[in-house]
């Protein structure tokens, strides 16, 4: 059996044979499905999210570049929208490898991978205005029987320097918050978006009782896992390559109200956004220098 795979003028979508399957949207190379064999979303999507290209996308995987957040005082990108322009703008599908079921042991193992590519060449005038700098991007999404991984490579394709910022938005769907806690954080060091950045230390595993908002700079190094766990049971395990930060958020009640693509208002309940990214601090890119950032989500 093969990978089916379908790709028009605005998606691409995947299914293994064993079953699994993702959707990316072009606009913003938006992850907005992914489920298991059963048929099991695993990304939370708002009801109500705009998959036109009218705004960037409430759920799934938006990716954050070049700037996480607004930088007022960062003067290279202080002029560009929240969460900078990637989720903003269409990218371009590059193409698909995927390696078959193992023949010698039947297992049902086929994987795919997808690519997306955007660059200064093909950015928006308007963009390209708020953010001189010459680049390329491929972005990957890459599904598995038990795992899906996004990876972006960035490369500085100019011939001056640039610093950028790089995150993961990912809305992990759980069935109810407050069974949640988040693992493989403690004793990291945090600022604390919803109490004035002030900077805390995590004792023990993230529960959700409140509007939370958080940036981590995880303490036990890039190779623990970030752990989402439900009821006692193991639901997501989020390895990094090459980003170093954590943001965990979720919007609560009020927040979740104030959102216009935010559907069911009681939707905060059924996710939590783990976002893998690059986001303290900036990472400098001379001219043919490249910065590559990968996270890996096991279920
Ligand atoms: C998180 C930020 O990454 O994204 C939050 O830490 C922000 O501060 C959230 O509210 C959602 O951002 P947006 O732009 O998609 O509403």
């Amino acid at each position: 059996p093969q990978v089916n795979f379908t790709h028009n003028n605005s998606r691409v979508s995947a299914v293994l044979p064993s079953g699994e399957s993702v959707e990316v949207l072009l606009f913003g190379a938006t992850v907005i499905s992914w489920k298991d064999c059963a048929g099991n979303e695993k990304l939370w999507l708002s009801d109500v999210a705009k998959l036109d290209g009218s705004k960037a996308v409430r759920g799934g995987i938006p990716l954050v570049f070049p700037v996480f957040g607004t930088a007022p005082d960062h003067a290279a990108t202080s002029k560009l929208p929240s969460h900078g322009f990637a989720r903003n703008t269409k990218w371009e599908f590059l193409g698909r490898s995927s390696s078959e079921s193992s023949p010698s042991t039947g297992a049902s193992d086929a994987s795919i991978k997808l690519d997306f590519g955007l660059s200064s060449a093909t950015l928006d005038d308007k963009s390209k205005e708020l953010w001189p700098y010459t680049f390329s991007a491929i972005y990957s999404v890459t599904l598995t029987p038990d795992s899906l991984g996004t990876g972006i490579v960035v490369t500085n394709d100019g011939d001056k320097p640039f610093e950028c910022q790089v995150l993961m938005h990912t809305y992990l769907r759980v069935k109810d918050i407050a069974k949640v806690e988040v693992t493989g954080l403690e004793d990291s060091e945090y600022i604390d978006k919803v109490d004035g950045a002030k900077t805390k230390k995590q004792s023990g595993a993230i529960t959700i009782t409140g509007e939370t908002d958080r940036v981590y700079q995880p303490a036990k190094g890039p190779s623990e896992p970030v752990v989402v766990i439900e009821s006692g049971e193991t639901v997501f395990s989020v390895v990094r390559d090459n980003l170093k930060d954590v943001v965990v958020w979720n919007p609560w009640t009020e927040k979740a109200a104030g959102m216009g693509d935010f559907e069911p208002k009681t939707g905060w309940k059924n996710m939590i956004c783990v976002e893998a990214g690059s986001v303290r601090g900036w990472t400098a890119l001379e001219p043919n220098d490249t910065y590559q950032g990968a996270q890996t989500i096991s279920v």
